[in-house]
């Protein structure tokens, strides 16, 4: 049977499964958590501990209509001016919460479009945070770029705040695609964004890739990859288009007519990465590329590769403070997102409370199935050995699940002497497995493909 015959069969093209970038994922949170719990989890934070700090900013200039991020379109820079002033009152708040002395380890800058910021107010947001939060003596400074929005003074005012690494958006480079997504942008224009990048000292450029746009075709792929790969990123993330309509509203102006079919966006996946594994970079996980020499090709080797909010990462820190609307903060006790609207997240910080309005509190088996989880997304394998190493006798409790996993998908899963892996050629399936461990399987609508 041809892989794609038997992936099929195995239920790939009719699953909508999360992405699990947490668990549980979002979707489980409830409002029972909310600003208390932050406090507490914040309050006893060790302060030799540096942490992670993420700021969403949900503004951009333009508004592509794949995109389902949370964002909104402004014209004009006064409601980002405002929301700049209600993330310095959320740390303020902050202030009051954190134990003397925390430092921070990372700090991510997304969105939305953080370059739609002017140099003042990147020069204005980096410091209030450094003045609550001051970086750690190792710092690593990461912003997602729109390279139609950004210039020189932009990119020197972030360099000048400690930006080391960049990931900026392509999506697919074909005028028929960039016209079905409702997303300009020349070739030109984003190479000269590179360049900007690399000469402000970028060490670790990520570029993003979708497949399965309205109108791209294997063609359309290739040329797309031909003009990233002379731009030389370090990384590259490639995402299946998640087309939800019901929740991004503004996918509703994507022509559904000439969305690639469920089999065309699988040849298209499967060239992208024969192209990129040719080309030298290593296969990260089940989106992501990377050189060889990159931190996150070294982790992956070496068992260290871990996934947050952002995607894979060799961020290994337990702690992520989120800022701004719709942000999530992940503490060991628990996750707790901000007000996602950004005028309920205002109005929340106006009033002098921490703007987390839900969230989950972990309970040990959260914490292994959490772990299962990651390792599948990450290794396609589970270390049964390490679980119960971590987790002692509760690990057992995964058995069951393996054995059901094993009976599922016979022919792309197998026993390892520590516990249960996937084949190579059954990896496009990790998402349909991780679900399996899954214990508050929801709505299955509410996510976006499997393949
Ligand atoms: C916050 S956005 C982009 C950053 C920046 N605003 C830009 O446009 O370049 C981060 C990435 O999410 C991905 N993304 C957004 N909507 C998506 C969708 N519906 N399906 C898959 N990936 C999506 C895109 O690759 C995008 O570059
Ligand atoms: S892709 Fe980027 S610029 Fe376009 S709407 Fe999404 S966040 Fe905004």
């Amino acid at each position: 049977m041809e892989n794609i015959d038997q992936l099929a069969a195995l239920g790939l093209f009719d699953a909508q499964v999360p992405r699990y970038t947490s668990y549980p994922t979002a979707p489980v949170f409830s409002t029972d958590v909310g600003p208390s719990f932050q406090v507490k989890a914040l309050s006893v934070l060790d302060p030799n501990a540096p942490v992670s700090v993420y700021l969403h900013i949900p503004f951009c200039e333009r508004l592509c209509w794949f995109c389902a991020c949370r964002t909104q379109g402004t014209r004009t820079l006064n409601p980002v001016e405002r929301y700049v002033e209600t993330v310095k009152a959320e740390l303020s708040l902050l202030w009051d919460a954190i134990p003397a002395g925390l430092r921070m380890g990372r700090m991510h800058w997304g969105g939305g479009t953080p370059t739609i910021l002017p140099p003042h107010m990147i020069h204005d947001l980096a410091t209030a945070i450094k003045r609550i939060i001051p970086p750690a003596e190792a710092f690593e400074f990461s912003v997602e770029i729109d390279p139609t929005m950004v210039d020189e003074a932009k990119i020197s005012a972030l360099a000048d705040q400690g930006m080391n690494r960049a990931s900026i958006g392509i999506q697919d480079f074909s005028p028929m695609v960039q016209a079905a997504i409702g997303r300009e942008q020349p070739y030109d224009v984003t190479k000269d964004c590179v360049g900007l990048l690399r000469r402000a000292g970028i060490t670790s450029l990520n570029t993003d890739l979708v497949y399965g746009l309205p109108n791209q075709t294997e063609d359309a792929i290739t040329s797309t990859i031909e003009k990233v790969l002379s731009m030389e990123p370090d990384r590259v993330a490639l995402f299946g288009y998640a087309h939800v309509p019901h929740m991004a509203k503004r996918q509703k102006l994507i022509d559904e007519t000439v969305l690639p079919g469920d089999v065309d966006r699988y040849r298209l996946a499967t060239r992208a990465a024969l192209f990129f594994q040719s080309a030298g970079y290593d296969k990260i996980g089940i989106d992501h590329f990377a050189k060889p020499e990159d931190s996150l090709s070294r982790a992956a080797a070496t068992g260290s590769l871990r996934r947050n909010f952002q995607g894979y990462t060799t961020d290994t820190c337990p702690t992520l403070i989120g800022l701004g609307a719709s942000s999530i903060s992940r503490f060991a006790e628990g996750y707790v997102q901000n007000a996602a609207a950004t005028a309920a997240y205002t109005q929340r910080a106006e009033a002098g409370m921490l703007a987390g309005y839900r969230g989950h509190i972990l309970t040990k088996k959260d914490i292994l199935v959490a772990r299962a989880i990651e390792m599948l997304m990450c290794d396609f394998r589970i270390d049964q050995l390490a679980l119960s190493e971590r987790f002692g006798a509760p690990a057992a409790m995964l058995e069951p699940i393996h054995t059901h996993v094993l009976q599922t998908f016979p022919s792309v899963t197998f026993r390892t002497s520590d516990g249960l892996a996937i084949r190579p050629d059954g990896r496009a399936l990790t998402r349909l497995i991780a679900q399996h461990y899954d214990q508050y399987v929801t709505e299955p609508a509410r996510y976006s493909k499997a393949s």
